[in-house]
């Protein structure tokens, strides 16, 4: 049976093509860590690290490679900039979809005095901006929004945000886990001061490498989280000032970047769109990887509401917002347990789902689907109409086939 990996959301599978000859090359030839040798290998492992963290710049529109910080994944980058960024006494905004890698480390810093107060969503499934001037406070000082929900798809405001946050002077702090890869992430253009990014989602490298993005005015206002050795600056007991070596302690994920490196030198090919400007030629979003996930994510749209349809009932509930999403899918059975029709799909079709609440139950809050969550399908650059399609006859099979059967 066919594996068909509708999990991109959790991490894209398969990665993009070089990047595990790029890991294997690192591990088998070089092996050499960065700043810490003079030697050839050395030298030649810190050429990967800056030319992928200059190709991160450019993807995220960094105001320079120095400001790319590599970390484990966009939950690590998260701990690092609240923590870094945030003191007692602090007030910051956040949105209804907020992933645990926000709300964690908030809940725990609120024993620390740290406040925080959540944007209602919109009654189009995104984050309703309008209203929020109410919870600016004196001591407000961020809003943290993810960029895309990761449990409904939806895209927030961003650039919206950016835009709120200058008026009343707040820091703009994005997580982009669910779009960097799919949408264009431009930092300068939506007024972004710092972002957390992960490299095995719609960057299509592998785990345990991501980081975040600061500008130099964030970074000088952040206290690293990890303190430790990077090679530089050795005679100081203190933190270097510069970037990155300020928030880059200890031995980077080596094999790892050479992965993403492999990785977003494939996007930047194959997909120039992401690498695109928010202000740069809209057309080339037209034909773009979004675009083709799109077509994907509304075949699968179609194709449920032709069996709720058929079923003369609403068998399968969709969350559905009216807003722009990332292809992302949330259905929901009232009849069924959601984990055995995932198991259902997985043993029978070789459908791979994720079911739950995907480590955001602040979502499932605002859609309606909290505590029994939901399954999610997500689709990737590498699927095809005929992966949708897929998903539609087991599901077909599953609710009305049965149904039916059950009916007699
Ligand atoms: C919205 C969102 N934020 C953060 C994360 C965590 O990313 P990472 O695996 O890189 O730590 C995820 C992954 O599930 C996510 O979907």
């Amino acid at each position: 049976m066919k594996r068909i990996h509708l999990d991109q959301a959790a991490s894209s599978f398969p990665k993009a093509p070089g990047v595990s000859d790029a890991m294997k090359r690192f591990l088998d030839e070089s092996g050499a860590n960065i700043a810490r040798g003079s030697y050839k290998a050395a030298i030649e492992a810190e050429e990967r690290v800056f030319e992928t963290r200059s190709l991160l710049a450019r993807l995220f529109h960094a105001p320079d490679a120095k400001n790319v910080i590599f970390t484990g994944g966009a939950t690590t980058a998260l701990n690092m900039i609240l923590r870094g960024f945030l003191h007692p006494g602090d007030h910051v905004l956040v949105s209804a979809f907020e992933h645990n890698a926000v709300m964690r480390p908030l809940t725990l810093m609120q024993k620390d005095g740290v406040i925080f107060d959540v944007i209602p969503a919109s009654a189009d499934g995104g984050m309703h901006l309008a209203d929020a001037d109410a919870f600016v406070t004196t001591q407000t000082k961020a809003i943290i929004m993810t960029h895309a929900s990761n449990v409904t798809g939806a895209v927030m405001p961003v650039r919206e945000a950016g835009l709120f946050s200058k008026e009343y002077g707040l820091k703009l702090i994005v997580d982009t886990a669910q779009t960097a890869g799919i949408l264009p992430v431009d930092m300068e253009a939506f007024g972004i001061d710092a972002l957390a990014f992960s490299g095995h989602k719609g960057l299509l490298g592998p785990q345990g490498v991501g980081g975040m993005v600061v500008t130099d005015e964030m970074a000088s206002m952040m206290t690293p989280l990890i303190a430790g050795g990077t090679g530089s600056f050795s005679h100081l007991y203190e933190m270097p000032d510069v970037l990155p070596d300020r928030f880059e302690a200890g031995t980077l994920n080596l094999p790892g970047i050479c992965g993403l490196e492999a990785a977003l030198l494939f996007l930047r090919e194959v997909h120039p769109e992401v690498f695109a400007g928010a202000q740069e030629d809209a057309s080339l979003q037209a034909e773009g990887i979004y675009a083709r996930e799109t077509e994907l994510y509304a075949r699968l749209l179609s194709g449920i509401d032709a069996i709720n349809e058929e079923a003369g009932k609403e068998c399968i509930r969709v969350i559905r917002p009216q807003c722009a999403c990332v292809p992302l899918l949330s259905i929901a059975f009232k009849d069924h347990d959601q984990g055995e029709v995932a198991r259902q799909l997985e043993e029978k079709y070789g459908i791979l789902t994720r079911v739950g609440l995907h480590c955001a139950p602040a979502a499932h809050h605002a859609s309606g689907t909290f505590p029994d969550g939901t399954i999610r399908f997500s689709f990737g650059a590498f699927h095809t109409e005929e992966d949708a399609d897929s998903a539609v006859l087991a599901l077909h099979e599953m609710v009305i086939d049965r149904w039916k059967l059950r009916q007699d």
